[in-house]
């Protein structure tokens, strides 16, 4: 099925210790572009602040790591975002945070923390949060494949202008 979004294009943002965020953006990457969307996949590492506004569409596919931070890969990007600020009201994005609840209080900590960040940069929440507790099932990858229909779907409604 193809959406006709107007505007294609999707950054999607990885930060991963041991590989499971990569897992689940590979297949949320691949739904993507099924509903006609050009996904652009891009490690933490190789990401800057500034990028993020040059998207209308992003989704943050990330892990929180040990006491709730980042994870290594996501670390320079997590510290540069602060003083970059930039302005992200044209923005609207979604997160998949994966987490273990054993890890209480710091469950999805650093995830939510982003989140945070976008919004208070203007970035519009398109869909809440989706939450990976634990390395992800078939099951798990499955109903973040829901949530990316879903979020497919209103960022499809986004105007061309
Ligand atoms: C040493 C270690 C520390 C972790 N710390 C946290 C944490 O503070 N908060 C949390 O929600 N999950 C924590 N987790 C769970 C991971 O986020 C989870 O295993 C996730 O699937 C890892 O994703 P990744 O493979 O993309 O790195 C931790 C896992 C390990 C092994």
């Amino acid at each position: 099925m193809d959406l006709h979004a107007a505007h294609p294009d999707v950054l999607i943002l990885v930060g991963t210790q041991t590989g499971n965020s990569e897992t689940v953006a590979d297949a949320v990457a691949d739904r993507l572009a099924d509903l006609g969307f050009d996904a652009h996949l891009v490690d933490m590492a190789e990401a800057y602040p500034e990028m993020l506004a040059d998207y209308r569409q992003l989704i943050v596919v990330m892990c929180t790591w040990s006491d709730g931070t980042f994870p290594d890969n996501g670390k320079d990007f997590e510290e540069a975002l602060p003083g970059v600020a930039p302005d992200l009201s044209r923005v609207s994005f979604g997160i998949i945070g994966l987490g273990d609840r054993d890890y209480h209080p710091y469950y999805q900590t650093a995830a939510i923390w982003l989140g945070e960040r976008l919004q208070e940069y203007g970035a519009t929440e398109a869909r809440a949060m989706h939450e990976i507790d634990g390395t992800p099932t078939p099951d798990d990858v499955a109903a973040a494949l829901t949530w990316t229909d879903a979020i497919a779907e209103a960022f499809a409604q986004t105007p061309a202008s």
